[in-house]
């Protein structure tokens, strides 16, 4: 019998903000849109999506542990954190081991822009990483994740 492959998808902080947050930067599509777009894809796709979004560091470790045997995978935004947490990255490394792959997704491409944007502690312990195209990379994330995992029609 063919394996339930179900996704989580953690926004971190600011992310709430979507569709008035920097639009030129960050575009205009709200986190409710994306988050109904991504649950669409994942029905097309035989993927069950549940959408997360926290502005507390903690608040998102636990979520990352808590995806053990709930979750075959995680597509994460982790905003901010993603140049800052050691934590998050030690999460998603120890998910990562227990069979939980992750996939990094930004809107904007960090790596044109600001220096301290550069560097993504998180990166090296995802199974890849999606930059640069909006709203749709999460989509992007997902079908790839999917594809990883043995989600549906991926
Ligand atoms: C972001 C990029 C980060 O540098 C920034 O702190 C964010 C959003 C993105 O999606 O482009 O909050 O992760």
């Amino acid at each position: 019998m063919a394996r339930l492959a179900a996704v989580l998808v953690i926004h971190g902080p600011n992310l709430n903000l979507l569709g008035r947050r920097e639009p030129g930067v960050y575009g205009t599509a709200t986190l409710a849109e994306i988050d109904a777009r991504l649950r669409h894809l994942g029905a097309e796709i035989g993927v069950p999506v549940t959408c997360v979004q926290f502005n507390g560091e903690g608040d998102i470790v636990t979520a990352i542990q808590g995806a053990e045997g709930r979750y075959q995978g995680i597509v994460i935004n982790p905003a901010g954190y993603t140049h800052t947490s050691v934590a998050i990255r030690d999460a998603l490394a120890a998910v990562g081991e227990l069979g939980v792959p992750a996939v990094e997704v930004h809107l904007s491409q960090p790596a044109a822009r600001e220096s301290f944007r550069h560097r993504s502690l998180v990166a090296p312990v995802c199974r890849g990483s999606v930059s640069g195209f909006g709203a749709q990379g999460y989509l992007l994330a997902l079908r790839g994740l999917a594809a990883q995992i043995g989600g549906g029609g991926a």
